[in-house]
C-alpha cells in the first residue's frame, strides 16, 4: 500500500465520519454513528488491526497517519455532539419562552357565602347593642337540647323538633343527638356564668345575661324552605327587669339595622314553645320595597320559663327576661331576596358569586 494511497485513505475515512456526524439528528444516532468509526468493531479500529503485518518502520508512519485520522474523526464527533446539545438548548429555551408582554392571569377571587355574611351582620349588629357572641356543640346531649328547656322525654312538644340521634349516651345516660335548635346554649351559657353571676348577687348586684349564639342546628326536614341542616340564632337577656318591650325594641332595632329600613313593623303573634311563657311568633311587614305588605315570620321568641331559669341556676324571682331563636338562613333569604332556600346549600359558583 503506497503512502499516498494510504493517506488518501485516511483523509477520505475522516470526510465520511464528519459526514456521517452531520447526518446524525440526535445523540442516539451520533453514538451509532462514532460506533461505526470509533468503536471495537469500528473501521479505525480494524485499520489498527491491519498494521500487524507491516514493517517496523511502516508501522510508526502508518500508526502516526492513523492517530490523527482518529483525532480528527473525534473532533468532529465532539463539534457535532456540541452541535445537537447547543441546538437542544436552543429548542428548550423557544419552547420555554416566556412571553413577558402577555396580560396577567387574575387569581380567582372568593367571596364568603351569603349565610356567612348574615350571620357576620347578625354578630355585628348584636354585638353593638351589648350582646356577648356565644358558640356551643352541635351533638347536643338530650338534656340540654330538651330536657332543661322544660321539654321532657314523652312531653308532644318533642315531636315539633324531630332530629338525628347520635348511637351513644353522656356519662348521665342522656342520649346524644345533633342539637335541633340554639337554644340549649341558654342554660350552657348562663351556667358557665354561674361564678361570675354569684360574685355579682354576693356584691348586691344583679347580674345580666346577654348573649347571642349563632350555630349550625338540624331537624328531619326537606323541602324548599327547610333543609336538615339549618342556622339559627339564639337570643338571651336575662336581668332584673327584662320584658317583652325590651325584647320588641331590641328586635325590631337588629331587623331595622339588618335590613337597612326603618320602613319595617313588628308584631307578637301568640306561640307556644316549652321554655318560654307567654310565647310568641316575631313577624315583621315591610312597608317599602318588593316584599311590601307581607308578614313574615323571622323568630320564635318568649319569656323565659322560670323552670328554665332554674335550670340555669338563676332565682326566676330575680332574673326575668327574653329569648328568642331566629332563622339565619331565612334572615339571609329575606335580606338578598333568594326565594328557595337549597340555593344556598347547592355550592353553585353563578349563585354564590353574586355575593361576591
Ligand atoms: N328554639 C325555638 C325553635 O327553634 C325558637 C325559640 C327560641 C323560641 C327561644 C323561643 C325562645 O323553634
Amino acid at each position: 500500500m503506497s503512502t499516498a494511497t494510504a493517506s488518501e485513505d485516511l483523509r477520505d475515512l475522516v470526510q465520511s465520519a464528519s459526514d456521517s456526524f452531520a447526518r446524525a439528528t440526535t445523540p442516539a444516532d451520533l453514538e451509532n454513528a462514532k460506533a461505526q468509526f470509533l468503536g471495537k468493531a469500528g473501521r479505525v479500529t480494524e485499520l489498527m488491526k491491519g498494521m500487524a503485518a507491516l514493517s517496523v518502520d511502516e508501522k510508526k508512519t502508518r500508526g502516526a497517519a492513523i492517530n490523527q485520522a482518529k483525532q480528527a474523526i473525534e473532533a468532529a464527533l465532539n463539534a457535532r455532539r456540541q452541535a445537537l446539545a447547543d441546538a437542544e438548548l436552543e429548542r428548550q429555551l423557544q419552547a420555554e419562552a416566556l412571553d413577558v408582554t402577555l396580560p396577567g392571569r387574575a387569581r380567582g377571587q372568593g367571596g364568603l357565602h351569603p349565610v356567612s355574611l348574615a350571620w357576620e351582620r347578625i354578630e355585628q349588629i348584636f354585638g353593638s347593642m351589648g350582646f356577648d357572641v356565644g358558640d356551643g356543640p352541635e351533638i347536643e346531649n338530650d338534656w340540654f337540647n330538651f330536657t332543661a328547656l322544660n321539654n321532657p322525654p314523652n312531653h308532644p312538644a318533642r315531636s315539633m323538633q324531630d332530629t338525628f340521634y347520635v348511637d351513644m349516651n353522656d356519662d348521665e345516660g342522656h342520649p346524644y343527638c345533633l342539637r335541633t335548635h340554639t337554644s340549649p346554649m341558654q342554660i350552657r351559657y348562663a351556667t358557665a356564668h354561674a361564678k361570675r353571676h354569684a360574685a355579682a348577687l354576693a356584691a348586691g348586684e344583679i347580674p345580666e345575661v346577654r348573649v347571642i349564639v349563632p350555630g349550625r342546628t338540624y331537624r328531619v326536614d326537606n323541602d324548599a324552605t327547610h333543609s336538615p341542616m339549618f342556622h339559627q340564632v339564639e337570643g338571651l337577656w336575662l336581668g332584673e327587669n327584662v320584658s317583652f318591650k325590651d325584647l320588641k325594641v331590641t328586635y325590631l332595632n337588629f331587623c331595622k339595622a339588618f335590613f337597612e329600613t326603618d320602613d319595617l313593623v313588628l308584631r307578637f303573634r301568640p306561640s307556644y314553645f316549652p321554655f318560654t311563657e307567654p310565647s310568641a311568633e316575631i313577624d315583621i311587614q315591610f312597608q317599602t320595597g318588593p316584599l311590601a305588605g307581607r308578614w313574615l315570620e323571622v323568630s320564635g321568641s318568649g319569656q323565659v320559663h322560670p323552670q328554665v331559669v332554674r335550670n340555669m341556676g338563676l332565682d326566676p324571682e330575680r332574673f326575668i327576661g327574653f329569648a328568642f331563636g331566629s332563622g339565619i338562613d331565612r334572615l339571609a333569604m329575606l335580606r338578598y331576596g333568594v326565594n328557595d332556600l337549597r340555593l344556598f346549600f347547592e355550592g353553585d359558583v353563578r349563585f354564590l358569586s353574586q355575593f361576591r
